[in-house]
C-alpha cells in the first residue's frame, strides 16, 4: 500500500493534505494546506521532501496559488507568472519543481483562447495527473530494478527514496516494495543522513511499516559495512540528473558511491524522467542547495557545536556517472549512463 504522502481533498474549493514529514517518525500528522504560502513553506521547511514530491506539490501549489484571482484574461496570466516565480523560489536543485511548474505554465500558455476559470480547472486536472503518473512510473521503476535485486540479499540506500519522496511507492524504495510483491526477501541498511536524518526518521519507517528488514546505521559506519561484505547493491534516488549522467543527491551520496566503486559493489541511481536536466551538461552546472547552519550546530532543539562556529551545510552533491552502475527510470535502465544511454531511455 502506497503512503498518502500528498493528496487532494475535496473539489475546486479543496486543499492540498500532506503527511507533516518533520513530525515523523513520533507522530504521523496531515495537514491541510489552502494557501500558496502555505505550499511554499511546506516545501522549504521538509515538510513535504524528496524530488517528486516536491513537483507535485508545486503543481497543487500553482492551482490554489490562482483559483480565487480574478478571472480576466491579463489578470490571471500575470498572477499565475507570480505564483510560478515564487513557488520557484522554494527549493533549488530537485529539478522536478521546475518540470512541473513548466508543464503548468506551458499548459496554460497552449489554453490562451480558453476563459481563465476553465484554465483553473486543467491545472488542478494537470496535477492529479502527474500525481497518477507518478505512482504509476513509481511502479515501472520498482520493476526494472528487480534484474538487480536479488532474493535473500541486502541492499544499502541513503536519505529518503521512497513513498514520502514521491506519490506514494518511490524511487529507490520500490526496488524493494516490487521485490517483496515478487516474494522476495530482501533486508536494508539505511543510511541515517545527517543532518536532517531522512534515512533514520523516515527510511526506517517506511520500511518497517511495510514488513521490510531494516538496519539503521549512522552515515559514517557505511564503509564497515561495506567492508564486511554485507552488502550487494547500493540503490538511491536523484534530485537532477545532468545530460552526461551525473546526478545530484542527498548529501552523503557521492561517498557512497566512492566506497561502493573501492569494495566493488554496484551503485544504482533510480529516478523518473522527470528528473532528468539535459539543459546541463554536467554535474558541475548543478544547483546546489546551503541551508541554514542551524541544522548543523543544533539537534532536537539544542546546541551541539559551540555558537558562532563556522559552518558548511550543502543538501545535495553530486555523484560523477563514473561512479554510477545503471541509472534505472519508469522507461528502462541506462547501464555505465552516459549522454547517449539516458537519451535512449526518453
Ligand atoms: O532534502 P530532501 O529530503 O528533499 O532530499 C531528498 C533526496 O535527496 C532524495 O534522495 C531525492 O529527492 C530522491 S527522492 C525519490
Amino acid at each position: 500500500m502506497p503512503v498518502e504522502t500528498l493528496r487532494w481533498h475535496g473539489s475546486l474549493d479543496g486543499s492540498l493534505r500532506i503527511i507533516d514529514q518533520r513530525l515523523l517518525p513520533g507522530e504521523l500528522k496531515f495537514r491541510e494546506l489552502r494557501n500558496v504560502e502555505a505550499v511554499f513553506e511546506a516545501i522549504q521547511t521538509l515538510a513535504v521532501r524528496g524530488a517528486p514530491a516536491i513537483g507535485i506539490a508545486a503543481a497543487y501549489g500553482v492551482f490554489i496559488g490562482v483559483r480565487d484571482c480574478p478571472d480576466d484574461s491579463s489578470t490571471f496570466r500575470s498572477e499565475l507568472k507570480r505564483v510560478c516565480k515564487y513557488l520557484a523560489g522554494s527549493r533549488p536543485t530537485a529539478v522536478n519543481l521546475f518540470y512541473a511548474l513548466d508543464r503548468v505554465q506551458a499548459l496554460a500558455d497552449d489554453m490562451a483562447q480558453t476563459p481563465a476559470g476553465e484554465i483553473k480547472e486543467a491545472i488542478l486536472e494537470e496535477a492529479h495527473k502527474m500525481l497518477r503518473e507518478d505512482l504509476d512510473a513509481s511502479r515501472r521503476m520498482g520493476e526494472n530494478c528487480q534484474q538487480f535485486v536479488k532474493d535473500g540479499a541486502t541492499y544499502m540506500t541513503n536519505c529518503n527514496a521512497g513513498g514520502l519522496a514521491t506519490g506514494g511507492y518511490g524511487t529507490a524504495l520500490a526496488a524493494f516494495y516490487i521485490a517483496k510483491e515478487q516474494g522476495k526477501k530482501v533486508s536494508v541498511f539505511a543510511c541515517e543522513t545527517r543532518p536532517l536524518l531522512q534515512g533514520a526518521r523516515l527510511t526506517t519507517w517506511e520500511l518497517m511499516r511495510e514488513g521490510i528488514d531494516v538496519t539503521l546505521i549512522c552515515d559514517n559506519m557505511a564503509a564497515t559495512v561495506l567492508r564486511q561484505g554485507k552488502i550487494s547493491g547500493i540503490f538511491v534516488g536523484a534530485d537532477r540528473i545532468a545530460a552526461n549522467g551525473d546526478a545530484a543527491n542527498k548529501i552523503g551520496t557521492y561517498p557512497l558511491a566512492l566506497l561502493a566503486r573501492e569494495h566493488g559493489v554496484p551503485f544504482y541511481i533510480v529516478a523518473p524522467l522527470s528528473t532528468f536536466d539535459f539543459s546541463l551538461k554536467s554535474g558541475d552546472d548543478i544547483p546546489i542547495e546551503q541551508r541554514a547552519p542551524q541544522e548543523v550546530t543544533h539537534f532536537a532543539g539544542r546546541a551541539s557545536a559551540p555558537e558562532d562556529v563556522g559552518v558548511f551545510n550543502p543538501a545535495f552533491d553530486v555523484t560523477p556517472a563514473q561512479l554510477i552502475t545503471a541509472i534505472i527510470c519508469e522507461t528502462g535502465v541506462a547501464q555505465n549512463p552516459d549522454m547517449a544511454g539516458l537519451q535512449a531511455l526518453l
